[in-house]
């Protein structure tokens, strides 16, 4: 990607993401994301000695090049060629999606486009999880895994390869933010029906965890 495109992909993004209105004029358009920068970051053993679970966030919003690189991390394609992804899966099935749950929107992450798709133009923050800074960080990851694509996996088994699969995303997301400073908590404390009711999921979708993102409240 051109220099001029990417800032181009940037300015279109930050638009939908900055604006309510935009996001509605954007419904269901593929919103494309800047490439992740793989380069710099802390070195990966100053990333796990700074691992840490945080519940007090900024309101502050992440810049579009954030959210691209925290998602890449936690679950974007490494491996064009082969359409491998930064986590593992059982069978590689890849059955878990992560949504995105913002104050302009719900959006999911479509790893192979590096893009958002966006769901909702609805604030659902507060109904991703129980406790109160929920709705307060700017970003709320919802792990979303659709029973449907593993179908190489034993009916029994399908329910503990898709919370693994999503312990491993969490943990990309995890290092993620402690490279770059971000606080963050994974989450298990969901209303379940009423977030896979607002998420309007199909029945074979299940809601694993979700994962609060944002800057630390200063
Ligand atoms: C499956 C799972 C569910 C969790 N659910 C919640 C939760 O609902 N709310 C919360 O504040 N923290 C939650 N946590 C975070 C843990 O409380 C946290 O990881 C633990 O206290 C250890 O702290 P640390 O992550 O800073 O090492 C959860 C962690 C896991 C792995």
């Amino acid at each position: 990607m051109s220099r001029q495109t990417s800032v181009a992909g940037v300015v279109l993004m930050l638009a939908v993401l900055l604006s309510p209105l935009a996001a509605r004029a954007q419904e269901l358009k593929l919103v494309p994301l800047p490439a992740p920068q793989l380069g710099g970051g802390k070195p990966l053993m100053q990333a796990l000695k700074e691992r840490t679970s945080a519940r007090a966030f900024s309101p502050e919003r992440l810049p579009v090049q954030v959210l691209a690189n925290l998602l890449w991390a936690g679950y974007g394609v490494n491996r064009p060629e082969t359409g491998g992804r930064t986590a593992p899966s059982a069978n590689n099935s890849q059955e878990t999606d992560i949504y995105v749950a913002t104050a302009d929107g719900l959006y999911v992450y479509e790893a192979k486009a590096h893009a958002l798709r966006p769901i909702l133009a609805d604030d659902i923050r507060a109904l991703t999880g129980r406790q109160a800074f929920v709705k307060e960080a700017p970003v709320n990851l919802v792990y979303v895994a659709d029973l449907g694509r593993m179908t190489r996996a034993r009916e029994e088994d399908r329910d503990f390869y898709a919370s693994a699969h999503t312990g491993f995303i969490s943990q990309n997301v995890y290092l993620y933010c402690a490279s770059e400073g971000l606080a963050t908590v994974v989450r298990a404390s969901i209303d379940r029906p009423a977030l896979a009711k607002a998420m309007q999921l199909r029945p074979e979708q299940r809601i694993t965890l979700s994962q609060t993102v944002g800057y630390p409240k200063r």
